[in-house]
């Protein structure tokens, strides 16, 4: 029989108590079970990002969603600025480009972030300016932190998507002084897909107006009163939650909690240098430079990734595709959020090395393994 390893970049594995969590039947959206979960989930997401003075939103939908809600801070004309450090900073020019908007685009090289300099010369006044935390196509982490300083001469609203990032990389959007954190379920905090969660600075809360250029799914102001009566413990309808997806993010953000914030942050450290150790043993070449590699998300060149896939999916792990058009028939994806441990890293680099070798790579048994073993009891883990 076999046990499956989900080492994507989302959905990812979820923990049996997270996903035993939604399994509650007779739970209408407005029994006080409910209002206690999402009112639970809703501050623990804030817990996430180091920022309790925020506002916590969590809207049925996925990361795309939270993304275009920024349209609820936007009026025709108004200025934006891009960062892009790949595909997913690249989705951000096709939502807004649906606008009537001025965009101005920054974009980085495959495995590389948009530098601080290019920033600094950005002049114009941007109502709002968005960037990726960690670019998900090529595993690449960008310095939002030190970006936003350089973007609040500049910009009114600094949005940063954490994605792929939230509760596996350290965020404190409030010291950092980012209006606009959010991410999706399934990503790092492990719970099913289906819930965007967004903290949104008082200051920025306060300019959700009624005649922005949002819709009205995805419109903002009209969440605001649902979120704030939920946070007061009283139900409010707009359209459905997903209730049973709610139930699992509160109990995945108890067991955050649990384990602690930062040391989470540092389990996904562990678990990402223990499976890029094992890389390069084995000669693998890593996407992203060496400076902007991230916790959640490695990308690796490999020859015929669909078959390198098959292989490993044949060992039971699972990964995923390559997505930057240009790389796109020459890398694959390892995705390490969430409820990952080191036992994961060294059975993945192990799948890794056994496909390569049934591949024709020249790799000898225990090559790649040999590094991670080296960094593990470099570290006394
Ligand atoms: C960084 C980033 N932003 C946005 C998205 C879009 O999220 P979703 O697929 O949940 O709509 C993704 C999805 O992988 C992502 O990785």
């Amino acid at each position: 029989m076999s046990r499956k390893l989900l080492m994507h970049v989302g959905p990812t594995i979820i923990n049996d108590e997270v996903l035993s969590a939604g399994h509650v039947n007779n739970a209408g959206f407005a029994s006080p079970d409910f209002i206690d979960a999402m009112k639970n989930a809703l501050n623990g997401f804030l817990y996430t990002v180091k920022s309790d003075n925020y506002m916590p939103f969590i809207l049925p939908g996925s990361g795309t969603l939270a993304m275009e809600s920024m349209a609820s801070f936007l009026r025709p004309n108004d200025n934006v600025l891009i960062i892009s450090n790949g595909v997913f900073g690249d989705r951000w020019k096709a939502i807004f480009s649906r606008y009537k908007l001025n965009i101005d685009y920054l974009k980085a090289e495959p495995g590389k972030a948009v530098s601080l300099s290019e920033i600094e010369r950005m002049k114009k006044h941007y109502r709002l300016s968005v960037m990726t935390h960690v670019e998900t196509s090529t595993g690449v982490r960008f310095n939002v932190n030190e970006a936003s300083q350089i973007l609040r001469n500049v910009s009114d609203l600094i949005v940063v998507d954490g994605v792929a990032s939230i509760s596996g990389e350290n965020m404190e959007a409030d010291k950092w002084d980012i209006d606009i954190v959010f991410t999706a379920s399934q990503k790092a905090l492990g719970a099913p897909p289906g819930a965007a969660l967004l903290a949104i600075s008082p200051e920025a809360v306060s300019e959700l107006k009624d005649d922005s250029l949002a819709g009205f799914y995805n419109n903002l102001y009209a969440w605001k009163n649902v979120m704030t009566s939920i946070l007061d413990g009283k139900s409010a309808y707009y359209t459905t939650p997903p209730v049973h997806i709610i139930f699992s993010l509160a109990k995945a953000f108890e067991l955050i909690k649990k384990e602690d914030i930062d040391n989470r942050i540092k389990r996904h450290s562990i678990v990402a240098e223990s499976i890029r150790s094992g890389l390069e043993g084995l000669d693998v070449k890593i996407i992203a430079d060496r400076e902007f590699r991230s916790n959640t998300v490695t990308a690796m060149m490999i020859k015929d990734p669909s078959r390198f896939m098959s292989y490993l999916y044949s060992r039971d792990i699972e990964i995923a595709s390559g997505v930057v058009p240009e790389l796109k028939d020459s890398y694959v994806r390892i995705g390490h959020m969430g409820w990952i441990n080191i036992n994961d890293a060294v059975a993945t680099v192990s799948a890794v090395e056994r496909s390569m070798h049934e591949m024709g790579y020249e790799v000898s048994p225990g090559q790649g393994l040999k590094n991670v073993q080296e960094f593990l009891f470099k570290n006394n883990l």
